[in-house]
């Protein structure tokens, strides 16, 4: 993942690499750095801590200059040490930063290494920079334009070489880069966000494009070497501080804000069409036969919801896979599905292999649920449907989940009523259903003191089952995957049916079995479920819909859900189960919304 900023003007930037991290952290935050080039030599400051620590050292020891790079870094290749941090030098001569992966950095090392380069990290980064460093003649665009030819793998780079004042030169193949233009000074950044203030005017480099950045101008040559123009584009990020208001972390939140997250991305529209879509939307919809749902981790469990309503709902044949899975495997293209990538991000590397995979399997067809207008997933399919979430700060999503649910839903019903499985009743009800939701969900959301009782005891625990059925079992991942991923305790997730074909020998009177109980046409083989897990002496915590008559009893815990809610009951139930991964975690006081090892963008494979 990581991200990188560079910057080239006639005045100080060591604030403006420094600020572009500090909204870059989302890509990681392993450790960070800077270097900048002043009065013929490189200088550079690195942390092992967050941006703030970056901060403060820049200032202590006047890392001021008018060329530099930066990097806040997610490790791939060497432990978060000061020594794998970036910028990376080689001989005190060249300074890069990298985001992405070098596959072949085992053989290029030896290269290097037999013409006495030294290696100083363990990353893979550097053998970008000797490599560099080996082919400059003076000119660093021609050097670095050399070098990437040589490179295997996923990169955006940024580099500085002390002999050329004023340049800095990028790259970038799979893994994101933008040149921000200003006003006799220009910039480079993995996300046109990290240069709000600086500039609105964005270049979105090409995958294999090679830039030069000036005082005065930006030259970009293609894969193939030759000069390129591209497009320039208005872009107003919005760069500032995002208040955390009375809430203790952004994720407490962003739990919050999802009533309003869910009201924005509703089309205000009477009746839902395709054009909700894209322009070209009613003729690709007419022509598919199915849909193939593609996306990681929490989106991923958004297209498995989405499954049972497309299937139940617009009767449509839907598969989905996890992007990481599909990419690499052999499959039997349909040209006549509709291939729907869901990211919050649209940045997420698998995801974006996935999707190029998949076209370059003969699939027209593609549409993207994304929360990020500007991003490489948007740009790349035939159709996007855009989900209101507003930004999303906590690793743990949330908002953008719910959101994604909620398109899914309008991509099922809009799919029914053309394929005339939803009538004009039906289809206003769904409207209404819709409508409503924000309202329970606030009052999904005042169950949260009884959650916090429960994540006391929870904070104990090192091992949780969740348990779910149908529409609702893809939320059972869902808690057992917010659970595991801020609060560090081992969750797994089951159908409740399939529990007695092997996970039930994990129940004892130590496990807590969360389970969650709607009151749908499952509920009896549900109930069967948990007198299961009962008899063996687990402890089930149930979150039950009203009127399932599941009650308070020994080595039964119940809060009970506001309201049944049909069809869209899971965009409820999946809520508490936030709550309780919350509150868990900050029981056992862990960095809620920067937890260890992750990132909140996943740009690498
Ligand atoms: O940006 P994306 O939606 O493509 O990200 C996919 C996953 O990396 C993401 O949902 C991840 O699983 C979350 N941190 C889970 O809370």
């Amino acid at each position: 993942m990581c991200g990188i900023v560079g910057a080239v003007a006639q005045r100080n930037i060591a604030s403006i690499l420094v600020e572009g991290l500090r909204r870059l952290e989302y890509r990681g935050y392993d450790s960070c750095g800077v270097a900048v080039l002043a009065d013929g030599a490189l200088r550079r400051a690195r942390s092992v801590a967050r941006v703030a620590d970056l901060d403060a050292q820049v200032r202590e020891s006047d890392l001021d200059g008018v060329t530099g790079i930066s990097h806040t870094r997610w490790a791939t290749h060497g432990a978060p040490v000061t020594d794998n941090a970036h910028p990376i030098f080689s001989r005190d001569t060249v300074a890069l930063v990298h985001n992405g992966i070098i596959e072949n950095y085992e053989s290029l090392r030896e290269m290097l290494r037999g013409k006495g380069y030294e290696f100083a990290s363990q990353t893979d980064t550097e053998v970008v920079t000797h490599l560099i460093h080996s082919l400059y003649r003076g000119d660093l665009y021609a050097a670095v334009r050399e070098a990437v030819k040589q490179l295997h793998g996923a990169y955006a780079i940024a580099v500085i070489h002390k002999d050329q004042p004023h340049t800095v030169v990028g790259a970038r193949a799979g893994s994101p880069l933008v040149v921000g233009l200003g006003e006799g000074e220009n910039f480079l950044a993995s996300d046109a966000l990290a240069l709000a203030g600086s500039t609105e005017r964005f270049i979105f480099l090409e995958e294999g494009d090679v830039c030069e950045l000036s005082l005065n101008g930006v030259r970009i040559a293609d894969r193939d070497g030759n000069d390129a123009v591209r497009e320039v584009r208005t872009v107003v990020a919005y760069g500032g501080a995002v208040e955390l208001g009375p809430y203790r972390h952004f994720m407490q939140k962003e739990i919050f804000e999802q009533p309003r997250a869910i009201a924005d991305t509703i089309p205000q529209a009477e009746a839902f069409d395709a054009t909700l879509f894209g322009e070209k939307a009613a003729e690709a919809f007419a022509g598919i036969d199915s849909l193939l749902i593609l996306a990681c981790g929490t989106s991923y469990y958004s297209g498995l919801t989405a499954k049972y309503w497309l299937e139940s709902i617009a009767k449509i044949p839907t598969q989905v896979e996890i992007a990481s899975e599909y990419r690499y495997r052999d499959s039997v293209p349909n040209p006549k599905a509709l291939v729907v990538v869901i990211s919050q991000s649209g940045e997420t590397a698998d995801t974006l292999a996935a999707l190029k995979h998949a076209q370059s399997l003969g699939h027209r067809h593609t549409l993207s649920i994304c929360n990020v207008g500007t991003s490489a997933m948007v740009r790349l399919t035939e159709l996007a449907f855009l989900t209101h979430a507003g930004r999303e700060i906590g690793v743990a999503s949330t908002k953008a989940f719910t959101t994604q649910l909620v398109a899914l839903f309008v991509l099922a019903v809009t799919l029914g009523k053309m394929r005339g499985h939803v009538d004009a009743a039906q289809e206003a009800g769904y409207i209404k259903q819709l409508r409503h939701l924000p309202a329970a969900l606030n009052s999904v959301l005042a169950l949260e003191p009884q959650i916090i009782a429960w994540s006391e005891e929870f904070s104990r625990k090192e091992n949780a089952l969740f348990l779910g059925r149908g529409l609702h079992y893809p939320i059972a991942l869902e808690g057992a995957l917010k659970l595991k991923e801020i609060s560090y305790i081992h969750a797994e997730a089951y159908p409740a049916g399939e529990l007695k074909h092997g996970p039930l020998a994990l129940v004892t009177e130590a496990m807590p079995v969360v389970t969650v109980a709607p009151n749908d046409a499952l509920l009896e083989k549900l109930k069967s479920n948990i007198q299961e897990v009962r008899a063996r002496g687990g402890q089930l915590y149930v979150f039950a819909d009203a009127d399932t008559r599941i009650v308070n009893d020994e080595g039964i815990h119940v809060i009970r859900m506001p309201e049944h809610y049909g069809l869209l009951s899971p965009i409820l139930h999946v809520v508490p189960l936030q709550l309780l991964a919350y509150h868990t975690a900050c029981a056992r006081g862990t960095d809620v919304d920067k937890p260890r090892n992750l990132a909140k963008s996943v740009t690498v494979e």
